[in-house]
């Protein structure tokens, strides 16, 4: 089907010709639930009349100038994620590795300016962090490095949640912490609850940076609009990708305290990077998650499918274990699983699988508790014939 296209993902065999809210219908007009949001980015849902009227006006005026000019809705867009983050400044991209790309060379540059030669970067085992040379050297995972040796040195990694590996690893060389605060590829691994804390307090006391990618849990999906503030913390800095855009391809990499002023004219850049039409998309998500209350949406739907999954479940000993933070949810399996992908889209729903056992679910931020029912109905539908299957 795809002569053209380079061979890099597996893809199901469905194509989608339109979209409306939380449902897709394919070219035949069969209708999906989607609950994976094109992995965590259509929060809004898809087809959202204002979104849509937004960008459209955005097209309809201007679409690019570059970085060479001011860019208004660059200006407007960094603002509000100041407002509501507590960062003092952003640069911006066009994706989840891009933004990860500046943390590190920001980090870098700090330690850099302080002499140290040789800087490193302690991440963590199962994080993921992107696809290119750096960020795919920071992410945790083997699977996603074999074959791309020679890797960058600079980069560490102890266990997720576990703050006296930090503290072990922390040499005179150490420039930073990434992490994310919680784990989406690797399984929705959800750490102690003052484990960003922890983290905050072992940055601050060795003068290095604590960086927070936030490129699957910032923009609402956890019920917070950025995932820290689950904790009572800022960071030095936070990478966006995702969410941010509802679609459109946007990151950003925002800067606080000690990394403000770290990145100058000549150290960094982007062509396409916060170009109008992006940060329109940007404006629009932010402006509607607030009208719309959304937040409060993802908390009490969030709610709703966590219970009704833990009721559910709660005797199926093939779940391992029901792990929810927001519309973030992971259903761990006693058993490899992917088969599951194929069973619900016969069923008319969209999830993944990640970390090889964990069902994912990733639902638009602006679910209704009635979709969620749905959901739930859809998704037990399929576990149930999942385990049929293995016996
Ligand atoms: C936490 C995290 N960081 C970075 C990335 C990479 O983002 P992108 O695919 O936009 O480069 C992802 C993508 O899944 C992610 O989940």
């Amino acid at each position: 089907m795809d002569n053209y296209i380079v061979n890099t993902y597996r893809r199901l065999p469905v194509a989608f010709s339109k979209g409306d809210g939380c449902w897709l219908y394919d070219n035949s007009d069969n209708k999906y639930l989607d609950a994976l949001s094109g992995i965590a980015v259509c929060g809004l849902g898809h087809s959202h009349p204002k979104f849509c009227r937004a960008l459209c006006n955005q097209v309809n005026r201007l679409i690019h100038t570059s970085n060479l000019y001011q860019i208004d809705n660059q200006t407007i867009l960094a603002e509000k994620l100041c407002n509501s983050s507590g960062m003092e400044g952003v640069f911006f991209c066009n994706s989840g590795a891009e933004a990860n790309e500046a943390a590190i060379k920001t980090a870098r540059l700090f330690g850099h300016n302080k002499g140290i030669k040789n800087p490193n970067i302690i991440c963590t085992n199962k994080s993921f962090h992107g696809r290119t040379i750096a960020t795919l050297t920071a992410t945790g995972n083997p699977k996603i490095k074999n074959g791309f040796d020679p890797l960058p040195a600079g980069f560490k990694h102890v266990d997720y949640s576990d703050t006296n590996a930090i503290i072990t690893a922390i040499d005179d060389e150490t420039v930073a912490v990434m992490v994310e605060p919680v784990q989406g590829e690797g399984g929705v691994n959800i750490p102690a609850t003052d484990y960003l804390q922890q983290i905050r307090d072992i940055c601050s006391e060795n003068e290095i940076l604590m960086i927070v990618d936030e490129v699957q849990t910032g923009i609402g999906r956890t019920g917070k609009m950025f995932a820290f503030q689950n904790s009572d913390i800022t960071p030095d800095i936070m990478t966006l990708a995702k969410g941010l855009g509802n679609g459109v391809p946007i990151g950003c990499c925002l800067v606080n305290n000690l990394a403000t002023e770290i990145l100058q004219p000549g150290t960094h850049g982007s062509t396409f990077g916060g170009n109008p039409l992006a940060c329109r998309a940007g404006i629009s998500v932010l402006e509607i998650i607030e009208e719309e209350n959304i937040l409060e949406n993802v908390t009490k739907v969030s709610a709703y499918i966590n219970k009704s999954l833990t009721n559910t479940f709660a005797d199926v000993k093939e779940v391992v274990a029901i792990r929810n933070t927001g519309m973030m949810i992971g259903m761990e399996m006693s058993f490899a699983c992917a088969e599951i992908v194929g069973i619900a889209l016969n069923n008319g729903l969209l999830i993944n699988v990640t970390a090889d056992k964990v069902i994912r679910l990733l639902p638009p931020l602006i679910m209704t508790e009635a979709e969620a029912g749905i959901l739930t109905e859809k998704l037990t539908k399929s576990i149930e014939q999942l385990i049929a299957n293995k016996k």
